[in-house]
């Protein structure tokens, strides 16, 4: 970890805040006032934005924190369905669009808080009949269409814990989330749009079930969206639309516990097994309500657009529960930046007239390569805030995007959290004076994060260290799910009791935290996480594969590309062909996500002494960089002749 000067940021320059001297400021500084109250004062107050079935008896219970698990809000009862729906229909907001869907194929459709409220009614009394129960999991396996979010907030109106795959991920990655969370139930589509073609989401799912692949699922509702003949297995396969024309239309809302779980959501780590990300609901929905507000500076005639697919934790808390808590409308698109033609987004938000727009730095870098031409083209004065999420935004970027997009008037707000997290931890708010071209600045109040060096002490300006979190924060995870003891190695057991992010950070002179990327075997290719270890073990499967490293390299669209090194077992030969399989092989196994740019063959492996792949030196080389200490390298010939075939 360097610790020099010259690491130091830029400042802020001769950029204005938008937002200076208006009526945001002023919640701004209300905002830390209250959080100077202590994390509980502060925590109990945001509790109000939520409707609660019975007022909660403690904020925050930390009895049982030395085996680091935290409570919130114990004795609280909700729903978070209600949260969504019930309470906005009562009034006028029943006329109001929840949703603006934009199909792929330029398709609209509005959804009403009456209409969304009607529909979520009539799937989750249909599921109810079908015998779902709290024990169960459904999983959610969707394109990004309305009936995604209703399948949501059906689970969570008759308290089932939903599990949404990503529609990206292949059979075998669906197949693995499936078995490990045992679902019964399977959400899925005959296809969803992607750049003018159909995802067959129904065969992946069908190829993820077949010879009895996923025992636990008994039934599969599927969704008609893209009109391809799919195949129905008699007894096991239903239609959604069958299934609603005769549900009730009302189910009543189960009376949840705060820290009955609201949905898991599987995430990658350091080794070859996603991790179920556990989140329970009284916690989650204080989280997300408050910072959708706050970040975001929601106000009720706002159109908010947010570009992450629902199957990502963004979706959860900023498409689909933040948002509808509030009230707030959402526009919902289904397909790809370039479908027609590179302005479709500036399209959209010319169509709907956003006003909030939420996206990710790796969409930002392709905009921006396609040229200014295209926004140009188009009346984006509707635009009053930006937002990014999903990977360090680089000062070029951020620049670009608060210029050609935001035309210098809105705040750009870099929000920094992760899927544990469950809602925002770290970001300037619209209306404070602390934002930096490039950074997520400080924490949201009521959050406590430090930057640690080796020592578990705080670095100095100017250092790099371990982004920690220090006090806990009412949407954290509360587990892993069917993985408890990993829940504690993961998290909580580097520094005693406090949260490691698993990122590297550096505090700047005023204090202010720039997230530098991961620090562990975690990739991050366009804003999706991937565990270099889940690659590798796809790769092992082939039968000419001896070892195999994967390492994220540097990308100047995607923030980091999928490189792997491969040894082969003695026989085999390298050759372009083995390259193509090899990445078949990863595009069937986890999805397109994960597909590797390089796959380079190496006699040898760079290792320590004790044996562990040198990935830090991997990438190095991938990256064309001078090599650092390569003292501890059991051979070092190996490095030349790894260069050598690079
Ligand atoms: C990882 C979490 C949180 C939603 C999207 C990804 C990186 C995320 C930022 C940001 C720098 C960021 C981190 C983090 N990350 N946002 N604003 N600045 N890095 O969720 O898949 O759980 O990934 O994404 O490395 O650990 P995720």
């Amino acid at each position: 970890m360097g610790d020099s000067k010259k690491n130091m940021p830029a400042g802020r320059g001769d950029i204005a805040n938008p937002f200076e001297n208006q009526k945001t400021k002023k919640t701004a500084e209300q905002l830390q006032v209250l959080a100077a109250q202590g994390v509980e004062g502060f925590w109990g107050e945001m509790s109000k934005g939520i409707s609660w079935f019975k007022e909660w008896d403690t904020v925050l219970d930390e009895s049982q924190a030395a085996s680091y698990h935290w409570t919130w809000f114990n004795g609280g009862k909700l729903n978070a369905a209600y949260n969504c729906l019930d309470r906005h229909v009562t009034g006028w907001r029943k006329n109001k669009a929840a949703i603006i869907f934009e199909g792929e194929l330029g398709d609209s459709r509005v959804l009403t808080y009456q209409d969304l409220y009607r529909e979520v009614n009539k799937l989750a009394s249909a599921l109810k009949k079908m015998g779902v129960k709290r024990e169960d999991i459904v999983t959610i396996y969707l394109p990004m269409i309305p009936e995604t979010v209703i399948a949501m907030l059906a689970c969570a109106r008759v308290g089932v814990p939903h599990s949404v795959v990503f529609g990206g991920f292949s059979a075998g990655g669906l197949k693995e989330r499936i078995n490990d969370s045992s679902s019964k139930i399977l959400i899925t589509a005959d296809g969803g749009f992607r750049r003018g073609k159909p995802v067959p989401l129904k065969d992946n799912a069908d190829l993820a079930l077949e010879n009895d692949g996923c025992p636990s699922i008994e039934k599969v509702i599927v969704v008609k969206r893209a009109g391809q003949p799919v195949y129905m297995e008699p007894g096991r396969d239903v239609w959604y639309a069958d299934l609603m024309e005769n549900a009730d239309l009302y189910c009543e809302p189960e009376v949840m516990d705060a820290e009955d779980p609201l949905f898991i959501l599987y995430s990658s780590g350091t080794t070859g097994k996603p991790k179920g990300i556990l989140h329970t609901t009284g916690g989650y929905m204080v989280g997300v309500q408050s910072t959708f507000k706050y970040v975001f500076d929601c106000q009720e005639e706002d159109i908010y657009w947010c570009t992450a697919d629902i199957g990502w934790i963004t979706g959860h808390s900023y498409l689909v529960y933040g948002p509808l808590a509030n009230g707030a409308t959402s526009v919902l698109y289904e397909g790809g930046p370039d479908y027609p033609a590179r302005d479709r987004l500036w399209k959209i938000i010319e169509k709907y007239r956003v006003s909030i727009f939420y996206t990710a730095p790796t969409l930002v870098r392709l905009l921006m390569r396609w040229g200014e031409e295209w926004p140009a083209s188009c009346d984006l004065s509707s635009l009053r805030l930006l937002s990014s999420v999903g990977e360090p935004i680089n000062p070029e970027a951020w620049l670009w995007f608060f210029k050609h997009i935001g035309g210098e008037r809105c705040p750009l707000v870099d929000t920094w959290w992760q899927t544990e997290t469950g809602m925002h931890l770290i970001t300037p708010l619209p209306g404070d004076d602390w934002f930096r071209p490039g950074a997520a600045t400080r924490a949201f109040p009521g959050v406590e994060v430090a930057v640690f060096n080796e020592q578990g002490e705080p670095v100095k300006p100017g250092e790099q260290g371990f982004l920690v979190i220090t006090k806990p924060w009412p949407a954290m995870l509360r587990t892993l799910y069917n993985d408890p003891d990993r829940y504690l190695t993961t998290y909580w057991q580097q520094f005693e009791g406090v949260y490691l992010s698993g990122d590297g950070a550096m505090v700047d002179e005023d204090g202010l935290i720039w997230v530098t990327g991961r620090l562990d075997d975690v990739i991050n290719v366009s804003g999706h996480r991937i565990g270099t270890a889940e690659i590798e073990s796809a790769l092992l499967e082939h039968g000419e594969v001896a070892e195999a490293a994967v390492i994220g390299k540097k990308h100047d669209l995607k923030g980091q590309a999928v490189c792997a090194f491969v040894t082969l077992r003695i026989g085999a030969q390298g050759s372009a062909e083995l390259v193509t399989d090899l990445k078949q092989l990863v595009v069937n196994k986890i999805g397109a996500l994960a597909r590797p740019e390089d796959i380079i063959f190496i006699s040898e492996l760079p290792k320590t002494r004790s044996g562990k792949i040198m990935r830090r030196l991997l990438r190095d080389i991938a990256e064309g960089k001078v090599l650092g200490d390569t003292s501890t390298l059991m051979d070092p010939a190996v490095i030349n002749a790894i260069k050598k075939s690079y």
